[in-house]
């Protein structure tokens, strides 16, 4: 996607010396857009540990990058294993990081150890323009839910709420949920977006209302609360999120408050979809709620916020009472019975085991 006419995708290698990896840094945003250089795996761990790149499917693709630099040091057995082991310890819940970083060591446990780093170097790109195609189809999947609702609404934008950041800089160009509202705005579709603000860290007043705004898609931010009062007065149309773990059974894990979303949307008969790339399914795991692991993230993140001052300061303060404890549980897991279907990039389909088995029969035997 563009910055400013400029093509992007949020993780790429840089072409001057062909080695190093370079990241949009997401803590820097909407602010200013500061790109880096990570040249070591211990930088790429603290990047996807720090937020610096976030969002299921890139933080899989980032690994992998990480992978392939420490390769070029140290191509053993031993490096390979470890390395991925310590960047697969970065986040707990989304699956896409173990998807990556299996898919890599499949790849390079069977290469010799002198052609490890360029063996690396070309399947963690193949990871990248995997998640590309995947997204951009999952947005051409999603299409024809955004076409049913502008037909039956002519001359009205479709109202669509969305939480947390499922755009491109979610992924590693066009986003989940987000690719399916680009798509719908590329062909002319009035569409207006909720974004919730998605506390405490705002990926969505920061991140998704910035791409929304660089794209030209209308777009309001409220406050996470706010959902349920939209659907109640039929301001929404249909909600559309992505997801950073799906189990067999449907069970959706997503950014913290997700769930009270699809409570809200079922209360209010409002359409809730959930957007996901393959790399997105843990096929071994049914009941969600007992078996995804939540991260528990740094509680000053949930007693303080960051933003710019006045005269252009990026700066943290502390928002809750002083001496107040806080607990970050930065996900939640939405139960299958609450999502009105999945978008994937091979179609739609229900949030169950058989409908994922029907997209998926590849995936009947996964464990
Ligand atoms: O903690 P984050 O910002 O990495 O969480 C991201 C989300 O929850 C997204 O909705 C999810 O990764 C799916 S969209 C690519």
């Amino acid at each position: 996607m563009k910055i400013d006419g400029v093509p992007y995708r949020s993780v790429w290698v840089d072409p001057e010396d062909g080695w190093s990896v370079r990241i949009l840094d997401q803590t820097r945003l909407p602010w200013t857009v500061e790109i880096l250089r990570l040249t070591e795996e211990k930088q790429v761990a603290h990047a996807i540990k720090s937020m610096q790149v976030r969002g299921a499917p890139l933080i899989g693709a980032v690994a992998a990058y990480g992978l392939a630099l420490a390769l070029r040091r140290d191509a053993s057995d031993a490096a390979l294993e470890s390395v991925a082991a310590m960047l697969g310890r970065t986040r707990p819940t989304a699956i896409n990081l173990r998807w990556a970083l299996d898919r890599m060591l499949r790849a390079l446990r069977p290469v010799a150890p002198e052609q490890r780093a360029a063996a690396a170097y070309a399947a963690a790109a193949d990871i990248a323009e995997d998640d590309v195609e995947t997204c951009r189809r999952i947005g051409q999947h999603g299409l024809p839910l955004i076409q049913e609702i502008a037909a039956r609404k002519p001359g009205q934008p479709v109202n669509i709420l969305t939480h947390c950041n499922t755009g491109w800089i979610a992924t590693v160009d066009y986003g989940t949920a987000l690719s399916v509202i680009y798509q719908a705005h590329d062909a002319g579709i009035p569409v207006h977006v909720w974004v919730d603000e998605t506390r405490p860290r705002n990926q969505g007043s920061a991140l998704t209302a910035w791409e929304l705004g660089k794209h030209g898609v209308p777009h309001t931010v409220v406050a996470d609360n706010a959902g349920g009062h939209l659907m109640q007065h039929g301001q929404v149309d249909i909600v559309l999120v992505g997801t950073d773990r799906v189990t067999r059974q449907g069970d959706v894990a997503n950014k913290i408050g997700t769930y009270l979303k699809a409570l809200a949307a079922h209360d209010n008969q409002v359409p809730f979809w959930v957007a996901l790339p393959h790399s997105t399914l843990d096929m071994s795991v049914r009941d969600g709620v007992r078996e995804i692991p939540i991260e528990e993230r740094d509680a000053r993140e949930v007693l303080e916020t960051t933003g710019q001052t006045w005269d252009g300061r990026i700066e943290t303060v502390r928002t809750a009472a002083p001496g107040s404890a806080g607990a970050n549980p930065a996900f939640d897991v939405t139960p299958a019975r609450l999502v009105t279907g999945l978008i994937t990039e091979r179609g739609r389909c229900d949030a169950s085991e058989a409908g994922l088995l029907g997209l998926y029969p590849d995936l009947a035997t996964a464990a």
